[in-house]
């Protein structure tokens, strides 16, 4: 049987990521540049079609690829760097042509996103000290270069090592977005989004979203919904539900990776002045007055949503 190529997608499994606003005016504007295609060709120009995302570990990459293929209507096609230093299948060279010849077989365009690309498209070595691995590695570095040119459909590439990626390749893409770090506004949306329908109110979400400063937003969700698990779970299990207790066992088994900033929840616990406002037991969103709405809270200056305009 034919290895599968890479794991597929589809749209109505996306979720809207929450980005800072320069990230999402750059994607409305390929969005609508995509969607103006025909009035783009009669002038003899081609929307873009590569992007590449780079941003640390749980930043949001895979999130917004899926979101942008939905926005588009397409499935997509996730290929991760074993997909291309399989076991079976030999050289690099011949999985990346493996992967293309089957992305271009579908009949229905799919969206090609190739995770971890750093690992893929590493600088072209010129070294000699093992000749043979690096006459490998450069020509399925050629390999990808012409197939990436002669893809149909869109292609987005992500990378927490953009460094790392050989010069000729990057140029292939036509847009390179750095994925930050969520600001103190995306912080307490996420936070609103992924607590839902427990809420805070909004002065319980400042305090809150300023503790988490420098967290990804995976270290946001992940605390979250751990808190609601322990929220349920909790009573019926007779654990210690007394808010100091339970923010202090969510702190211990929710770590931010060694490499990432440690936000101030984590080194002040639940002495942190923000959990001291946090309401307990943690009300539904609907019981507090001045709560955002559970989910997205939209409040108008600040936010461009991708969504919005098809
Ligand atoms: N901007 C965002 N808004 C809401 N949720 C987000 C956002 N970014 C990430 N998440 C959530 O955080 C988790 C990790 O996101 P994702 O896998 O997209 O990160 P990534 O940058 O691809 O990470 P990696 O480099 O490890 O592949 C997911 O569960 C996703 O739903
Ligand atoms: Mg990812």
């Amino acid at each position: 049987m034919a290895r599968a190529f890479a794991e597929i997608v589809q749209p109505d499994e996306a979720i809207e990521p929450i980005l800072a606003r320069p990230v999402r005016q750059a994607l409305l504007e390929w969005l609508e540049e995509i969607w103006t295609e025909p009035e783009l060709m009669a002038v003899g120009v081609k929307p873009r079609r590569r992007a590449l995302f780079a941003g640390g570990a749980g930043t949001g990459k895979t999130t917004l690829a899926h979101h942008l293929a939905a926005r588009l209507g397409l499935p997509m096609a996730i290929v991760r760097p074993d997909d291309v230093y399989g076991r079976y299948l030999g050289t690099g060279t011949s999985n990346i042509k493996y992967v293309f010849d089957q992305a271009e077989a579908i009949e229905t365009p799919v969206l090609l996103f190739f995770d971890e690309f750093d690992t893929v498209a590493q600088k072209r070595m010129r070294s000699g000290v093992n000749e043979a691995a690096e006459h490998d590695h450069n020509a399925m570095i050629n390999t990808l270069l012409a197939r990436l040119d002669a893809y149909p459909s869109f292609i987005i590439a992500a990378t927490n090592s953009a460094q790392s990626i050989d010069e000729s390749v990057w140029r292939r893409f036509d847009i390179q977005i750095a994925i930050e770090l969520p600001g103190q506004f995306e912080r307490e949306r996420i936070l609103a989004r992924y607590l839902a329908p427990f809420g805070l109110g909004r002065e319980g979400l400042r305090h809150l979203a300023e503790a988490f400063a420098t967290a990804t937003p995976a270290l946001i969700r992940s605390w979250c919904e751990n808190l609601k698990r322990q929220i349920v779970v909790g009573p019926r299990c007779g654990w210690d539900m007394t808010k100091h207790a339970v923010v202090e066992r969510l702190i211990a088994a929710v770590q931010p990776h060694p490499d990432a900033g440690k936000p101030r929840l984590w080194s002040l616990g639940a002495k942190d002045h923000a959990v001291g406002m946090m309401p307990w037991p943690l009300p539904r969103s609907c019981d507090v007055p001045d709560d955002a709405p559970a989910g997205d809270r939209d409040d108008g200056g600040n936010v461009v949503r991708l969504g919005s305009t098809r």
